[in-house]
């Protein structure tokens, strides 16, 4: 009787597996504070990446971890830089797999900024134009690889129409553009900076990602976002932010999709292992409020694990 009057059903292409790619190690890389998550060679992103399709996981979301940084992250934009060889691999073995790219260029800046950085005091004044003007290349750059969708992260203003006027130039007329339209400075983000080793060395990322006390920011940020030409949005954390979710599902009915981020998946991960909370149930229980509160899809640190469950 209950499932005859659901609102609400999870299916395993509801979820995108994000993973991390690195140059610097030939063998995983486990992460202490996310369970269950690596940093990967390329060899093993792959076997990864084709078991999470096979167990119907539609698409991953895919950030690369470099040799080299510099404080021009010209590691980001190189067409032989560790995300543009593992987008080739991944699209030649297994080639109806969904890539998206994370656009940003935190994990490429020596100093772990989203943008071009200048500091004074010990205070990182980020450089709004000319940081839009390298994710845009950065982005071009994913697609000439054979990104099937790129998702840029850093919050900079401008940078959607910049970056669908620099596809579109290169030819990607038809690469779409999931944004990270609404991202928070958030606590929550902190097992991510271990495993993408991307934490700011000074200073914090406040002056680009949003203030979590506001809800009316996140729609004008989502309104602008889709105004400069991007297809898809996301809402980032998860969890702490569902009225987000659900103010941007019903303003602008777009593809919108919801982030359980590293410190929610990491919160719950610790829980079950004291025993002190039962993981399936949480996660199910947590994914279909995301869908209740009108995420399309989710990205979730668990998504082989609930695609396994609700097969
Ligand atoms: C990079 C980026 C971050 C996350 C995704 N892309 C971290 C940040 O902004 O510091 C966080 C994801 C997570 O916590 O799971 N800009």
């Amino acid at each position: 009787m209950r499932s005859l009057v659901r609102e609400t059903e999870l299916h395993p292409g509801d979820f995108i597996l994000p993973l991390f790619v690195s140059e610097k190690i030939s063998l995983p890389v486990p992460v202490a504070s996310m369970p269950g998550v690596s940093q990967l060679p390329l060899a093993d992103l792959i076997k990864e990446a084709v078991a999470a399709h096979s167990e119907g996981v539609p698409a991953v979301l895919l950030f690369g971890i470099p040799t080299h940084k510099d404080e021009e992250a010209s590691s980001a934009y190189d067409d032989n830089g560790i995300v543009q060889q593992a987008v080739r691999a991944l699209k030649a073995a297994c080639p109806s797999l969904i890539v998206i790219t994370d656009v940003c260029l935190c994990e490429f800046m020596s100093h772990g900024h989203c943008g071009i950085t200048h500091f004074e005091n010990q205070t990182a004044h980020v450089l709004n134009d000319p940081s839009v003007a390298l994710l845009a290349r950065t982005a071009v750059s994913h697609a000439r690889a054979g990104a099937d969708i790129v998702a840029p992260s850093d919050m900079m203003d401008g940078r959607i129409g910049a970056m669908r006027a620099a596809l579109d130039l290169a030819g990607f007329h038809d690469t779409p553009i999931l944004s990270y339209a609404a991202k928070f400075a958030s606590a929550f983000y902190g097992p991510f900076r271990d495993v993408a080793e991307s934490a700011p060395s000074a200073g914090d990322r406040r002056g680009y990602q949003m203030d979590a006390a506001n809800g009316n920011e996140a729609l004008r940020e989502v309104s602008l976002d889709l105004e400069e030409g991007a297809d898809m949005v996301l809402v980032k954390p998860g969890l702490p932010y569902l009225d987000i979710i659900h103010r941007v599902k019903e303003r602008f009915g777009v593809p919108t999709f919801a982030y359980h981020v590293s410190g929610e998946f990491a919160m719950l991960k610790a829980a079950a292992a004291q025993g002190w909370l039962d993981e399936k149930a949480c996660l199910l229980e947590t994914m279909t409020a995301f869908r209740r509160a009108g995420a399309d899809r989710i990205v979730t640190y668990a998504a082989r694990d609930l695609a396994r469950w609700l097969a």
